[in-house]
């Protein structure tokens, strides 16, 4: 296991503070992380909020939020007490320039880094960092962090971080996509870049094509009022599945460092294929759940979930063809699709290669399938290289497909950190390689937009598909008229 370094001293000030962002994912990240002792003792972390909760109903809110989202082998009474104890609170209302930035302000301590988090509505960062500016908070060695969606399309991603950016300088803007903070994510790049046996097939000679799958079986989770104005496309292909994507395409950086990396995922963002209105026919398929069941138990349609007997045309499943214009990966598609309400929770990539050039055993031997490189983000973590070998014993040759397999969870028999613990100590660090610059975060809405221009200038609305199965037909017309599958999972 890595050998862990204590971060120095710092104030960590998060707006939203009684959210259920902060709640569910902040502060068990936290708590890990003081608990395997990289966050120092007189580390101060400062919820803020409307409410007049003071430090120990915060305290009281931590302490419950961690009952429910750390494994319970994990919680030592004496430990969440001495974490609790760097838990501070101050009522505030962020969005106000004359509220009560001073008590915030006596409470910080120059000298230290100092992370502003913004688990808010994304509509407030503009008017939080200002204030914050306002009020003289901004040291040089205050960073700040935002969650997505950072706009919902081209132009209000560029006002926020215009509004972000009149206070912030952009090294000092932490933009979160969780993806990055994923072991398996960050796994990619060792995969790649760590093994000199891959990048050498890395190209469009021996890969025949690349699928994204991030499939989900949870429907909106209490948060059908963000999801039915963004959809599918917005929620997860704007960010996840197009950083999985950078992160396969990608050039090899020249080094580690943030920017480095971060140029190569915004050449490959550069290099997709714009779409023009009539792909979206021919290159894209959505769809929206209906009822249907998952796991044998029932589960109710996106209107009933949503709560409303009105007609929503918000998808919840998107399948579609990409397209990067380099030399490395001319003819090579990349298949992405992702949904919700589909029949198993998986995240994984797959990489297809080229079908034999030539055979030299009988048609008979095998039911021939081409090498597959399966990268399994989540769950059950591992990589799967799938060969033909031959079936053992006497008699007739008969190959047969066979998986070289690491399972992390074999490998290392570690607790997965989540990806939230990385990406605060990160922010901290000031180290920002897992998290997206500004243009990156452009250029990826400038290809999402013409998609979404498309669907709304079409008479058609998401095609229905039943919960628990992998989408509208359609999404399988559009791999298999290419003469490819989708791949279903391994175990
Ligand atoms: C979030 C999306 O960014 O990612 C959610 O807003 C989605 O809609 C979630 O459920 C999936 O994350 P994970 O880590 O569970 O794969």
């Amino acid at each position: 296991m890595a050998k862990i370094i204590p971060v120095d001293a710092f104030d960590c000030v998060v707006f939203g503070a009684t959210g259920d962002l902060t709640l569910r994912k902040l502060l068990p990240a936290l708590y890990y992380r003081f608990r395997d002792g990289q966050v120092p003792p007189d580390a101060r972390i400062i919820g803020a909020a409307r409410s007049d909760i003071g430090d120990d109903g915060f305290r009281k809110r931590a302490d419950t939020a961690l009952k429910h989202h750390v494994a319970a082998a994990d919680l030592d009474p004496d430990i969440v007490s001495r974490f609790c104890a760097c838990l501070h609170y101050v009522r505030l209302d962020a969005t106000q320039p004359d509220a009560e930035w001073d008590g915030l302000r006596q409470m910080l301590d120059q000298a230290r880094v100092r992370v502003f988090y913004l688990a808010t509505s994304p509509d407030l960062y503009g008017p939080v960092c200002r204030n914050l500016g306002r009020a003289g908070l901004v040291t040089p060695l205050s960073r700040v962090v935002l969650e997505k969606p950072i706009g919902h399309d081209l132009a209000s991603a560029r006002e926020v971080n215009n509004r972000v950016g009149d206070v912030f300088d952009e090294t000092q803007i932490f933009r979160i996509d969780h993806y990055l903070g994923k072991e398996t994510v960050q796994n990619l790049l060792a995969l790649r870049f760590a093994n000199s046996i891959f990048e050498r097939l890395w190209t469009t000679d021996v890969i025949d094509h690349v699928q994204i799958t991030v499939a989900e079986t949870v429907g909106l989770e209490g948060r059908g009022g963000y999801f039915d104005k963004a959809g599918v496309l917005r929620d997860m292909v704007q960010n996840h599945l197009l950083q999985l994507l950078c992160l396969i395409a990608m050039e090899p950086p020249v080094s580690l460092e943030a920017d480095r990396v971060r140029d190569e995922k915004l050449k490959v963002l550069r290099a997709l294929r714009p779409f023009e209105p009539h792909d979206a026919v021919a290159l894209t398929v959505r769809g929206q759940y209906t009822q249907g069941a998952i796991d044998g138990k029932p589960v109710p349609g996106y209107l009933a979930d949503l709560g409303t007997n009105d007609p929503s045309h918000t998808e919840t499943f998107v399948a579609l063809k990409a397209e990067v214009r380099t030399w490395r990966w001319a003819n090579v598609p990349f298949y992405l699709r992702t949904g919700k309400r589909l029949p198993t929770k998986v995240s994984e990539i797959v990489v297809q290669f080229r079908a034999l050039p030539f055979s030299i055993f009988p048609p008979e031997a095998a039911e021939w399938q081409p090498n597959r490189l399966i990268i399994r983000l989540q769950p059950q973590e591992g990589i799967r290289l799938e060969m033909m070998t031959k079936d053992p014993g006497p008699g007739g040759l008969r190959l047969s497909p066979t998986g070289l397999d690491i399972r992390f969870d074999a490998a290392f028999n570690i607790r997965f950190p989540d990806a939230y613990e990385r990406l605060l100590m990160d922010t901290v660090r000031g180290n920002p390689t897992l998290f997206m610059r500004r243009d990156e975060v452009e250029a990826a809405w400038a290809w999402v937009e013409p998609i979404l221009d498309s669907w709304a200038g079409r008479p058609d609305h998401p095609r229905p598909y039943s919960a628990g199965t992998w989408g509208p037909t359609a999404a399988i017309a559009l791999i298999e008229r290419d003469g490819r599958t989708w791949h279903e999972g391994f175990e």
